[in-house]
């Protein structure tokens, strides 16, 4: 874990404008920065960032957050990496508290490797770029395919010379431990020696999704039938096969916002199209696809385009992966390339806008795409054709997300006409399929005797979210009021915050605040003030709980910020918000108290009209007018503040 100091540290560091201008293009405007949002695809700027309240918010797509959401949501980073690449740039030394010995021994190696792996492909695009042989043999070769210097650089390309240890030599100078050379798959021990690993290969550094290297493929040059085409880096801390999607580091801004991937199999392929200017591509390495790559595929897009060859081999590889990808409620299409050519060169030879206009206009859908080519199988075999009917309902049965649900029925629908079977018929097989999956896992469930039942989560009705809208504008407006002036003076020795809490009775708060999230920023406030734990406003802003922060700032907002040269312009005073403060906190907190009453009076007037006696009546008639009376009082005193 990163120390609190750490936190505070790298917290009082934050330029959100330095931060985010170092991925999208900012534009001063008034005390704001004004981009086009990297979120969705627009061409008139709204995404505004506030360096004085340091946050985001899109007026386009309502994105918003702060500096470290940004980190996470832009690059994919889990917090810890955000706060690790913060800690990076602002010279941060990390503090970690008290970890697990063994986890913290993992997490060294893991650095270790990592560190291993920078000084190779180092070494390596040195030796392609640098050397004599590099130059002769591989650089020629890459060439000569049709690479340009510069997508070799940016893929960071590399070569391995032919002497049997020139590496090994370099990293062992270097004083790299030789195990984890050995572990990062760089080099052999052989009989006490250590070998390259890699000798007179071409090398295709394989990044993570924060553009580290965690291994690498080494191709060998030109045709040879003995050796294998590609070595790989042996799977170890940090390179687990299962978890890498090859290019994703360099097409995840592309594939956010073409909301589309493309999936290929070789990295020449990932390559080629990227210096075709299609850059939204991810390569599986030329196996079939397992649930970790979808799931990262995910993070960025629903929808998954699978361009293979063309060959019996490519089909099956697609197919392969299929009712995983359905489980993950991706949306699967699928392109195959044709007269035995790959992306790569199909791509060379038709040129980037055919390769594009190819793939939009042969795209199938590949649920669709499964079931005839098991059709084209079966020919006229009854049971072959039986065969094919129940393994496309078990296709259709894995989308099985609510979500999911229309385009479920669309698959029963064009499948059951396709197969010329009966749609309800169809139907029920898919809900058979479904059905036997879900006993199965209550079974499964039920051995594993889980104690607590789910709890049912209470959905709302349209009409009741509409009139609830209301009341939590009036939630936020107090809990806004708290968030931002909770630290200013309301009396001598008093807090707005303490003013805030003292207007009401102990719990009463609480219990006028309905909305869960409001409740929760409202309760940590008070923990934290009755802790005496000192509330800067960034306290909330920088919480770890990232939702919470979140709801943080969408409560925040940018708009009313006067511009310093508006302010110049204006003769005579001009008060701020931070000037009226006084006067939103009395609304703010009038507006709740008058809504209690509100529905106090509501819960009179039901029990007058259930009232039986006449002393009941009366009795309850005279609260109506006690309550009627501080309605009158709230309203007048503080009448133009909250009707304005
Ligand atoms: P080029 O032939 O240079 O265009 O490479 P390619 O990437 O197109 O290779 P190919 O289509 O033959 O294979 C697709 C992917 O499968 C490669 O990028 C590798 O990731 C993987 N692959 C191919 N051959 C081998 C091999 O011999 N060993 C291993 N481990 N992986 C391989
Ligand atoms: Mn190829």
């Amino acid at each position: 874990m990163i120390s609190q100091h750490t936190k505070e540290q790298i917290e009082s560091r934050i330029d959100i404008i330095d931060i985010i201008g170092s991925f999208i293009k900012l534009k001063k405007r008034g005390v704001n920065y004004l981009g086009l949002c990297p979120f969705h695809n627009e061409r008139t700027p709204s995404f505004t960032v506030s360096p004085a309240k340091e946050i985001y918010k899109c007026f386009g797509c309502g994105k918003s957050g702060n500096s470290i959401s940004f980190l996470m949501e832009h690059e994919k980073y889990s917090y810890v990496e955000a706060m690790r690449w913060l800690a990076g740039r602002y010279n941060v030394e990390i503090e970690e508290t008290a970890v697990d010995p063994t986890v913290k021994e993992a997490l060294q190696k893991a650095d270790s490797l990592y560190i291993i792996n920078g000084f190779a492909r180092q070494f390596f695009s040195n030796a392609l770029l640098q050397t004599e042989e590099g130059q002769d043999i591989a650089l020629s070769y890459l060439r000569e395919r049709g690479f340009t210097d510069n997508i070799i650089e940016k893929f960071q390309l590399g070569y391995c010379p032919q002497d049997r240890d020139s590496f090994a030599r370099a990293a062992t100078a270097a004083q790299y431990n030789k195990d984890y050379l050995i572990q990062a798959g760089l080099v052999v021990e052989r009989n006490d020696q250590l070998v390259d690993n890699y000798r007179g290969r071409i090398i295709f550094p394989i990044h993570n999704q924060t553009g580290k290297v965690t291994g690498f493929g080494a191709r060998i040059i030109g045709k040879n039938d003995k050796a294998p085409k590609y070595i790989n880096t042996p799977e170890n801390d940090i390179y687990i096969k299962s978890k890498i999607l090859y290019g994703s580091y360099f097409a995840r801004h592309a594939i956010d916002k073409a909301d589309e991937c493309l999936l290929v199999e070789g990295y020449t392929d990932v390559i080629s199209l990227h210096q075709a200017g299609i850059e939204n591509v991810v390569a599986s390495g030329g196996t079939s696809l397992t649930p970790d790559q979808l799931r990262l595929i995910k993070k960025y897009t629903q929808n998954l385009v699978i361009v293979y060859d063309g060959d019996g081999a490519g089909i099956k590889a697609a197919l392969r992966g299929l009712d995983l990808a359905l489980e993950e409620g991706l949306n699967v299409q699928l392109v195959l390339i044709p007269d035995g050519e790959d992306p790569d060169s199909y791509v060379k030879k038709q040129g980037s806008e055919n390769f594009r206009s190819f793939i939009a206009e042969n795209k199938k859908d590949i649920v669709l795409f499964q079931l005839q080519v098991s059709l084209n199988d079966a020919g006229n075999d009854a049971n072959k054709k039986n065969a094919v009917v129940n393994r496309i309902a078990e296709t259709i049965s894995k989308l099985n997300k609510t979500e999911d649900f229309t385009r479920q029925q669309d698959y029963i629908r064009q499948c059951s006409s396709i197969l010329n079977v009966d749609e309800a018929g169809l139907n029920a097989l898919v809900n058979k399929r479904i059905r036997e999956r879900i006993n199965k896992l209550e079974a499964k469930a039920s051995i594993a005797e889980s104690q607590q039942p789910p709890e049912a989560p209470a959905e709302e009705d349209e009409d009741s979210i509409a009139l609830l809208n209301k009341d939590e504008q009036v939630e936020r407006n107090v809990v806004r009021a708290l968030l931002e002036f909770g630290s200013y003076a309301w009396a001598d020795n008093q807090k707005v915050s303490e003013y805030i809490f003292n207007e009401f009775e102990e719990n009463e708060l609480s219990e006028l605040i309905d909305n869960k999230q409001m409740l929760l920023i409202i309760e940590t406030y008070k923990s934290w003030l009755n802790n005496n734990i000192d509330i800067t406003p960034k306290a909330f802003l920088y919480h770890e709980d990232i939702e919470l922060s979140k709801v943080v700032v969408g409560l925040m907002d940018t708009r009313y910020e006067l511009s310093p040269n508006w302010k110049e312009h204006y003769d005579g005073p001009l008060l701020t918000r931070e000037q009226l403060y006084r006067e939103e906190v009395l609304s703010s907190i009038n507006y709740l108290k008058l809504r209690k009453i509100k529905r106090l009076l509501d819960e009179n007037q039901r029990d007058i009209n259930k009232a039986t006696t006449r002393e009941e009546q009366i009795m309850l008639m005279q609260t109506h007018q006690r309550l009627k009376q501080l309605e009158m009082e709230l309203t007048k005193n503080y009448g133009t503040v909250i009707f304005k």
